[in-house]
């Protein structure tokens, strides 16, 4: 049960360059407008501890990363977020706007690195106990026009150098996880005008204003 003073927890997903720091600008803007007290912060990362695991996991010039080992320092550094960062906020009323989050690793270490589902659920059980998002905007890409917009900002990361089949699956369960819960998670189709994602972003924080008032 969600107490009336508590925040409202929302994160934005999507694959590599589909824009979603892009559009945290319009979040904050939306919720800035409604006079809503927030905090923004991103997965991997948010914390001193998360940014280092952050830079372990997207770094190109060490050896192979198991899986396994992969998935679990996603926690470890969503351990560490939670306890410090996105908890006391959400309980001092603060709403939070997260860059990625446990949808991502379902769809990248569970679908992405075939890790499967499973596995990912008792991690989330285990760190993340009841809490799970409020509203989750995932936008929609084709995978290769969004590593484009990724290539045209520079360097890629371990991630974006992955093979079309991987983004693939990353999409596919994305999608997957939106048809499941449909209330929770909205896609937009990001391979629009930015102008146009941005306004169907502005459109759904709105409603979601609207309706937890
Ligand atoms: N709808 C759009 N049309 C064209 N370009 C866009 C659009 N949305 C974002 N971009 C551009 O694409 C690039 C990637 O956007 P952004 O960094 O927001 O993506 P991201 O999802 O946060 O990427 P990453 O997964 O790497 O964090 C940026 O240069 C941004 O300006
Ligand atoms: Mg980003």
């Amino acid at each position: 049960m969600k107490g009336e003073g508590r925040g409202r927890f929302i994160t934005i997903e999507g694959g590599e360059g589909v824009g979603k720091t892009t559009n945290i600008e319009t979040l904050k803007q939306r919720l800035q407008h409604h006079g809503i007290k927030h905090g923004i912060t991103r997965e991997p990362g948010g914390t001193e501890l998360g940014e280092a695991i952050r830079d372990l996991l997207l770094r190109t010039d060490t050896t192979p990363l198991n899986s396994m080992a992969e998935l679990l320092l996603m926690f470890a550094a969503r351990a560490q977020h939670l306890a410090t960062v996105i908890e006391p906020q959400l309980a001092a009323g603060t709403w939070v706007v997260c860059d990625r989050f446990t949808d991502a690793t379902y769809a990248y270490q569970g679908g992405g690195r075939e890790l499967g589902a499973g596995a990912v659920a008792q991690l989330e059980q285990l760190v993340q106990g009841e809490l799970r998002p409020d509203l989750t905007i995932i936008l929609d890409i084709d995978p290769e026009q969004g590593l484009a917009r990724a290539r045209q900002r520079g360097e890629l990361d371990r991630f974006e150098q992955e093979h079309v089949e991987f983004f693939a699956r990353v999409r596919a369960t994305y999608q997957a996880r939106a048809q499941e819960e449909p209330e929770r998670c909205r896609i937009v189709d990001a391979g629009r005008p930015l102008a146009e994602v941005q306004a169907d972003v502005a459109a759904l924080i709105d409603g979601f204003i609207g309706s937890a008032k």
